[in-house]
């Protein structure tokens, strides 16, 4: 027989207006990798915090290690030995590598906290999972992809015997994701039960034992990763068969709208590049490799040190985002909770916010016009919610980042920048955020692209950028595209 470590019957959990979760049964085996596929807002972060005690279910069982609840609390989910790593990080940024993995259980000499024990146990836990982290820099001075891996090192530290992961890998590029998932296999020689979320479903079936789909609140089904394909697992998820392919591009590629000449700042090195009307432009590279740096230059987001832009013909140096944006040249940026959205503003009032002087030139805003345009975004990236005046907090991870998007587009710039537009969001809804990606480049738009997703960035730029150590390191046209010369070129300066 199989041995259960986790049983849910019947949860359910309601919301105004929402069933985040109906009647949802189903098992997981001990030692399994087990993932949970679904579109935005199919529930799977919801039934990750009852399973956390993060929030109480409306109705339901929940049995663990043969033993029944009606619900967890935060400290009974810690002491079941169930850890979890979460969509939005849950790091404190100011402490170290070693201060956040010893976090609430600190070593002690006495009465003091004894850091060269705590540290010496964080070097030798790296060395164990086989990254090369240094355990004293604090959190924030990492990038995003260490941090990930920070919180990693915090729940195996904690000998946790389930472990869940929601996201792990969204913030990571392939080769980070490669590091990470020699830990994931070093857990499952040591028959760690893990549940694993992700919207990348190579990497489902790659790490992953079962997976079981979400689809709308309600349990699907569960399947052995060797009966199922990519294909089958997203008519499962979506209810519907749907292609791989990338829009075709119809667009006119017209005469250059952006040139920048020798830009260097603080962390980017003589950056010369172009960008036509009309054209989607790529920037690929490792993390780390500048490209989020430099379009923050251009959007007036960090000092330039020097070098020279021209935007429409004329000199451009924005003094700050405002003025970029002024100027037509609008950011969409990777990090959504520090950068993006207003969590605490209702989806109707993101959206507008950032079309006001558009659609109230006096300061005055008609109601009709802003539901007609916050009902057109709503509608184009099926945004899911009971209502546009929901809170944006309440939305699920990848409804949130079509909030930013639709702030975005809503800008009616001429230069559009994305930075890992589709981290989270669902296969489905990846389609319909690159076939708006075409309308806008097709109306005349240029836009700019940093993707660390090989397929999509190859499958949407009209020309590539590879960026490595701070520098434009290539330069390629569609008919010399592959991953294999991209991520050489990536490696081409450290
Ligand atoms: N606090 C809340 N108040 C109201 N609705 C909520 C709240 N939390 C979640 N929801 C809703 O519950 C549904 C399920 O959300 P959940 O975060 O579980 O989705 P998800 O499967 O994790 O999606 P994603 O892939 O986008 O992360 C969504 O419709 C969401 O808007
Ligand atoms: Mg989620």
């Amino acid at each position: 027989m199989d041995d259960v470590i986790l049983r849910v019957k019947n949860i359910c959990k309601y919301y105004p207006g929402v069933k985040a979760l109906e009647d949802v049964s189903f098992e997981v085996r001990r030692g399994e990798t087990h993932a949970i596929c679904g579109e935005n807002g199919a529930g799977k972060s919801t039934f990750i915090k009852i399973l956390t005690g993060a929030i109480e279910p409306t109705a339901g069982t929940i049995e663990f290690e043969g033993k029944e609840y009606s619900r967890l609390t935060p400290k009974q989910s810690m002491d079941l030995g169930i850890s979890v790593i979460y969509q939005e990080f849950s790091l404190i940024p100011y402490l170290t590598v070693t201060e956040n993995i010893f976090y609430g259980r600190e070593i002690k000499k006495g009465l003091i906290r004894d850091m060269s024990a705590m540290e010496m146990q964080a070097r030798e836990l790296c060395k164990d999972m086989g990254v090369n982290i240094d355990v004293r820099k604090r959190v924030c001075d990492l990038g995003i992809a260490y941090q990930q891996i920070v919180e990693i090192l915090k729940a195996v530290s904690r000998n946790a015997e389930f472990i869940i992961m929601d996201e792990p890998t969204a913030p990571l590029t392939v080769r980070e994701t490669q590091v990470f998932f020699n830990i994931i296999k070093r857990l499952k020689e040591e028959h760690v039960t893990i549940i694993f979320i992700s919207h990348r479903l190579e990497e489902v079936f790659e790490i992953c034992d079962r997976v079981s789909v979400f689809c709308d609140g309600r349990y699907v089904v569960t399947k052995d990763v060797q009966e199922i394909d990519r294909r089958g697992l997203i008519t499962y998820m979506v209810g519907r068969e749907l292609s791989d392919d990338y829009p075709t591009p119809r667009r006119e590629i017209g005469e250059d709208i952006l040139k920048v000449r020798g830009l260097t700042n603080k962390n980017v090195k003589d950056i010369s590049f172009h960008l036509r009307k009309g054209e989607i432009l790529g920037f690929g590279g490792l993390v780390g490799a500048g490209r989020t740096e430099l379009v923050r230059a251009i959007y007036g987001a960090d000092p330039i040190l020097s070098g020279e832009i021209t935007f429409r013909g004329e000199a451009y140096r924005p003094r700050d985002p405002g003025a970029a944006l002024q100027a037509g040249i609008g950011l969409i940026p990777e990090d959504r909770k520090r950068q993006g959205a207003v969590l605490s503003l209702p989806i109707s009032e993101n959206v507008v916010y950032s079309i006001l002087k558009r659609i109230a030139p006096m300061g005055v805003i008609h109601s009709k016009d802003e539901k007609e345009y916050v009902d057109k975004y709503i509608g184009e990236l099926n945004i899911k919610t009971p209502s546009p005046g929901q809170l944006v907090k309440n939305l699920s991870g990848g409804n949130q980042q079509k909030v930013v998007l639709a702030k975005a587009m809503a800008t009616n710039c001429d230069i559009l920048i994305f930075d890992e537009p589709t981290r989270g969001i669902d296969v489905g809804a990846k389609q319909e955020i690159y076939a708006l990606m075409c309308q806008l480049a097709e109306a005349g738009k240029s836009i700019i692209m940093i993707s660390s997703e090989m397929p999509e960035l190859i499958g949407m730029s009209d020309r590539i950028y590879v960026m490595s150590n701070g520098e434009i390191a290539g330069e390629l046209l569609s008919e010399d595209y592959s991953q294999i010369k991209i991520l050489e070129i990536a490696s081409s300066k450290l």
